[in-house]
Order: structure tokens, then sequence, then C-alpha cells
């Protein structure tokens, strides 16, 4: 362990050894991104480059954040989520990779945009989101910052939504890569990943038998989808509840029930929001759950359950077990929240495995080099991933795998791009 001259807010130094051990154990499982630190190590792609972070501090952030230092950059990270933070992740990242880190689990949220500001006081040169409240806090509070800025990644839906937003508005300062939008990312992160750990979170904050309850999903795009295939195959009688009759229709030819959360709120004995909108829970849902419903959020931010309601319902509140909160409704009912309506993966289980967010942040390490490469030829826009770097990343996870595929013939690749052969 190095003497700490780098500046940091972490809950304890002293875990540093956990954490490390942690972050190796994750490596295992990410062998793109590791080929990747390999390159990065002898080309130093990012030398100098000062990079702020704000992500879920975990073991897998943690070995993205020294792929990038393997590149030459400077780092400053910061949590994107109060609960999500990895305590001995963080103290490790600060005392054996010398990267400051801002990041407590169950920060308040003064807190939390205090290290956002540490990290913006890094003055960055690329930033790098999940959820865009790093990009929000620049372009509204700290806007003399923005002169600095080349570029900044993206990793989540909800963020991209956001920067969309930004960007057709005008206000959007600097040219944005949504990795989410990556083929590499969502088929598989949003959905496998949130599908499992999900679970996982719901699991380990409850110890709940889910074979043979009802179990009610909310939101059947990536996520959803993940988290509803992963509660029937655990056996439970899973509903799904959309607004998007494509994405309805989908869920119902893939043999789920669906319908409105007002039908679905007096049945279910659970329920898990992926939609990334607010108040889905809402009042009228409230007021119909069953006595000991419980409600868990997988989407981004805390506003898809109607906590404001809830508690203006409610006599009490007690703490069953950590991240199991309780309410007392004055009609006598009780209603379950678990991680107070935050990302139930990260805030009661440990996020994705490592294996999933390897092609996640091999996606955010390629797409740093490539702005720092093409950076100066694009506008202040939202871009995707590029197609060769989406494509190399599943090649080489298949490689990993020890999968092989085919290639088209020559007689083949000519056949499937003409028009003229019939019957
Ligand atoms: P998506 O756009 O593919 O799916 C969202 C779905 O929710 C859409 O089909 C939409 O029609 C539906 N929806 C919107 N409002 C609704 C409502 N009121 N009721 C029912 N359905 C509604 O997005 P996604 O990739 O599935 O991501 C969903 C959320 O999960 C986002 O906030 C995203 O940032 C977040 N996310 C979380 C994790 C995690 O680790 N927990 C991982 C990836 C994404
Ligand atoms: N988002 C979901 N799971 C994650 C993980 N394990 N690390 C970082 N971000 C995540």
């Amino acid at each position: 362990m190095t003497t700490k001259t780098i500046e940091h807010d972490v809950s304890d130094i002293g875990q540093a050894g956990a954490g490390e051990r942690r972050i190796q154990w994750a490596a295992r499982e990410m062998p793109v991104l590791a080929g990747i630190r390999e390159r990065f190590a002898k080309e130093r792609p990012l030398t100098g480059l000062r990079i702020g972070a704000c992500l879920h501090v975990t073991a897998e952030t943690a070995n993205l954040m020294q792929t990038l230092a393997a590149g030459g950059a400077d780092i400053a990270l910061c949590a994107s989520n109060p609960l999500s933070t990895q305590d001995d992740v963080a103290a490790s990242l600060v005392a054996n990779d010398d990267i400051s880190v801002f990041a407590r689990k169950g920060e308040d949220r003064d807190t939390y945009y205090t290290h956002i500001n540490a990290v913006l006081a890094t003055k960055p040169q690329l930033t790098m989101d999940d959820g865009a409240d790093l990009v929000t806090e620049l372009h509204t509070k700290r806007r003399e910052l923005l002169a600095n800025v080349k570029g900044g990644t993206e990793e989540t839906t909800t963020g991209v939504t956001r920067l969309r937003a930004m960007a057709s508005e005008g206000v959007l300062a600097y040219p944005i890569v949504a990795v989410n939008d990556a083929l590499t990312k969502h088929f598989f992160d949003n959905r496998y990943g949130t599908g499992q750990s999900a679970i996982d979170g719901v699991l380990r904050a409850t110890n709940l038998l889910l074979a043979g309850k009802t179990a009610v999903v909310a939101g059947y795009g990536w996520v959803g989808r993940g988290i509803a295939a992963r509660l029937r195959g655990m056996g439970a009688i899973t509903i799904v509840c959309e607004v998007d009759p494509f994405r309805a229709l989908e869920a119902a030819m893939d043999g789920f029930e669906v319908t409105t959360i007002a039908d679905a709120a007096s049945r279910g004995d659970l329920f898990i929001t992926a939609t990334g909108n607010v108040n889905v829970i809402g009042k009228e849902a409230l007021a119909k759950l069953k006595d000991g419903a419980i409600v868990a959020n997988a989407g981004h931010f805390n506003d898809e359950i109607d906590l404001a309601t809830l508690t203006s319902l409610a006599s009490g509140c007690r703490e069953l077990r950590p991240l199991v909160n309780e309410y007392r409704l004055r009609d006598g009912r009780h209603v379950v929240v678990l991680a107070d309506g935050r990302l139930v993966n990260l805030a009661a289980a440990e996020g994705h495995p490592p294996a999933v967010m390897d092609m996640s942040f091999a996606n955010q390490a390629l797409s740093v080099e490539y702005l720092i490469k093409q950076g100066r030829d694009l506008q202040a826009q939202v871009y995707p991933v590029p197609r060769e770097l989406d494509e190399h990343i599943a090649r080489a996870k298949l490689d990993a795998m020890n999968m092989k595929i085919d290639q088209m013939t020559e007689e083949q690749r000519t056949y499937a791009n003409s028009w003229k052969a019939g019957t």
C-alpha cells in the first residue's frame, strides 16, 4: 500500500486489502477488458488525459479504472448512486491504484453532490457518466469548466435519454458516446446482467422464496425482459405492465400475462420497476397493494415508486432488515420498500456480474480511445459506439468463451447481396 497524498473521500481506507482481492476476483471474468488493458499499457493512448468518472463504484468499475490508468489517464471517480459504492473497492482504488475516489456507501444527497463537484474540480477533459448526473451538474452549475471537455461517454438508458434531450434542445456542449446503445452493452448488461442481479438484490435483502409468488414487472424493455425471464425461471407467476403496445405484445407472446399496474397492484406479492419513468407505482397502485407487498426498483433513478405518497399514507416506518423498510399504512396495510426505491441490484447486491460488465466496460474503454483519436471531427451530439468496435468486442468475448462461429463463403456473400436469384 502506498502513502496516500492523492485527494479522496472514502469510508475506510483500511478496507483496501479486501477491496483489492474483490477486484482481482472480478478480473478473472473480464478477459476482454484485460486484453484492452494490455494494449493500453503498451500504447498509452490516453497519456495525460484527465477523466472525471461518475459510475457505480464496484469491483468491475475498478477494473475499468485500472484499464484507463494503464492507458495513461489521470482519473477522479465518484459514485453514480448514493447506495451502490463498495467501500472496500473505493479504498483499494485510492490505496493501490492512486485513483482519486470520492464515494461512500450510504452518502446523503449533499455528500453525493459534494463528491460530484470534487470530481469536477479536477477539471476533467473527458466525462464518463452512468445516469448523466456529472454532465448535468457541469452544464447547469459548473459551466466555466465546459471549455476543458473534449467528450464524454454514457453508460445507461436513462442517461442517454437525458443527453438526447439536451442535444435536441441545443444545450449539450460536447460530443458524447452512448455506450448503452452498443449491442454488446444493452443486449447483455441490461437484460442478462440486471435480470440476474436484480433478483440477487431482492433475495439478499429479503430471503424470499420466489416459487409460487406473484411477481409484477413494470417495463418490458431490455431490463424488464431480463427480470421477467429470471423471475419466471425461479417459479414466480409473472405479470408484465407496459405502456408500449409492441413491447406489451412481445411480453404476451413470450408467455407473460400483460395487464395494467392498477389491475396488477392488488395481486402482486413482489413488484420490480424497470421503466426509467416516474411514479410507475403511483397513488392508484399504492392504494390497492395487498398487505405485505414488496416493492423494488431496478431503473436508474429512485423515481419509479411514489415514496412521497407512500410516506403520506403511512403512520410509521421501520427497518426490518438492512435495506428492507416496512411502511405501516393508516388503513392497516403494510408495504415493504427495498433499498429506498433505489437500484436494488446495486444497493442490495453487487450489481451485474463481471462477465457481463466485461463487455460494457470494454465499450467504455474503446469509446474513450475513439473520442481521443476522432473527437475533433465530432459535433456536440450523442454518437453511437462505432459498429466495428462493438463487433470487435463481440468477437473477443466469443473468443474468450471458446466459442467459434462460421464465416460466409464468397458464394454466400454474393448470394446474400444479390436480388435476382428467385425460385
Ligand atoms: P428501455 O427503454 O428498453 O425499457 C423501458 C420500458 O419501460 C419501455 O418498454 C417503456 O415503454 C416502458 N415504460 C415506460 N413507462 C412505463 C410505465 N409507466 N409503465 C410501464 N412501462 C413503462 O430501457 P431499459 O434499457 O430497459 O432500462 C430501463 C431502466 O433501467 C433505465 O432507467 C435504465 O437506465 C436502467 N438500467 C438499470 C440497470 C441496473 O443495473 N439496474 C442496468 C441497465 C439499465
Ligand atoms: N451497473 C450494473 N452493474 C454494475 C457493476 N457491477 N459495476 C458497475 N456498474 C454496474
